[in-house]
């Protein structure tokens, strides 16, 4: 860890989280049908508010992916038939090991976790055991039901899987619903970047 003055600005560096007054942290994520793109987003949207960069990456297009630039990241992935997005399960094997070194946290997308968050665990707890990762801080937010967008087949199971499931998901395919509490999406970015913050602090004053 080092010190340098600029000017009345101290900054602080540590290794994995270079400057204290600007962190780069990576939002990695997986989507079919974009969900969970807004999601990254919105996390993103919040993190550059509070003065640092954030680069929202769609795996599926970023496949070689690395964490070198990246001070901390964001991994988040959605369900599709009980299991999350394959390209969000091989980047955290590929990148297990740098992402444990860093100040890193999980998302998971998925109606589930509008209403039955037994399910909506044990997704996760089946992706840390498929990856190896366990990150310290998970994150569950309800997706959406995109109704408009599926094809005929996904329509019809959509319907079966939330006709089987109690809570109050719409069995109105007509129009599109969204299950997503949108403050809790940024209260999950605030809280990640105040540990952060005094993960940093903590290493500098021990
Ligand atoms: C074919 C299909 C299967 C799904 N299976 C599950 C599931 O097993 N569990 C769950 O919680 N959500 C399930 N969902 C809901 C999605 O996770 C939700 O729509 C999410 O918003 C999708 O995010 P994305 O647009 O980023 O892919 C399913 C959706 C579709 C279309």
């Amino acid at each position: 860890m080092a010190s340098q003055t600029h000017g009345h600005l101290m900054i602080l560096t540590i290794p994995h989280c270079e400057r204290l007054d600007m962190t780069k942290i990576l939002i990695a994520y997986g989507t079919t049908e974009g969900h969970t793109a807004r999601i990254a987003e919105c996390i993103a949207d919040v993190i550059r508010g509070q003065g640092h960069e954030a680069d929202a990456l769609d795996l599926k297009r970023s496949r070689d992916a690395v964490m070198d630039p990246y001070d901390a990241a964001i991994v988040g992935g959605s369900i599709h038939m009980g299991k999350h997005d394959e390209h969000v399960r091989d980047f955290v094997r590929r990148n297990r090991a740098a992402l444990e070194r860093r100040p890193s946290a999980f998302f998971s997308v998925g109606v589930a976790s509008y209403r039955e968050m037994e399910n909506a665990r044990a997704y996760v707890e089946k992706f840390e055991q498929e990856t190896g990762w366990r990150p310290a801080h998970v994150g569950f937010f309800g997706g959406a039901l995109l109704y408009r967008q599926y094809g005929f087949l996904e329509r019809l199971m959509m319907k079966r899987i939330v006709h089987s499931k109690p809570g109050n998901l719409s069995l109105d395919t007509s129009r599109d619903h969204e299950y997503t509490e949108w403050d809790e999406v940024k209260r999950f970015a605030d809280d990640f970047l105040q540990q952060l913050v005094s993960k940093v602090a903590s290493k500098i004053n021990n």
